[in-house]
């Protein structure tokens, strides 16, 4: 297993569209565990998303079990091919990214989202997500398209705020 570097705005890698995965396999789970080990060893890491380590796959992992508060959540979420069917209520909440990380926004996101997706066994899932957990998704499948936290603000002088303390990695 090996911690990836992360890619930081404004990386033009983030600004890509990601490819579907064609084939899951055993070189597919190694990638997804140590995209999986990327996201733990950086702050906060409630989710990643494999653009943000320079592979442009349609692969995302979303764990809010170790978020700092407690939130309802459905624990590790590994999402190949993911896709949003089903949205519901408009939820206006702060996000960071490991991509972004001298900043937090205030961005508009659906308060409850089912995602369906392949996980790394190539089976299907269907998770009915809310709060924050529904917004993590959000995001995620978000790197997927090209898309940051800061293309979704309504105002980068009202909504982006500068981060003041540096959290280490590790630290949640
Ligand atoms: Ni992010």
């Amino acid at each position: 297993m090996a911690v990836l570097p992360i890619l930081t705005y404004p990386d033009p890698r983030l600004k890509q569209e990601s490819e579907p995965v064609s084939e899951i396999d055993d070189a597919l789970r190694a990638f997804v565990r140590d995209l999986e080990e990327t996201m733990h060893a950086g702050p906060g890491g409630v989710g990643i998303a494999a653009p943000q380590v320079g592979r442009l796959l349609r692969v995302a992992i979303v764990d809010c079990s170790r978020s700092r508060k407690p939130v309802s959540n459905h624990g590790r979420m590994v999402l190949i091919n993911p896709e949003i069917t089903r949205w519901e209520g408009v939820a206006v909440g702060r996000e960071g990214c490991l991509s972004v990380p001298d900043y937090t926004g205030n961005v508009i996101r659906a308060e409850a989202v089912r995602v369906e997706a392949l996980n790394e066994h190539g089976e299907p899932v269907a998770y009915d997500c809310e709060g924050f957990e529904a917004r993590a998704v959000q995001h995620e499948l978000d790197h997927l398209d090209g898309l940051l936290f800061l293309d979704r603000l309504v105002s980068r002088r009202h909504d982006l705020f500068r981060r003041k303390v540096h959290k280490k990695p590790g630290e949640r």
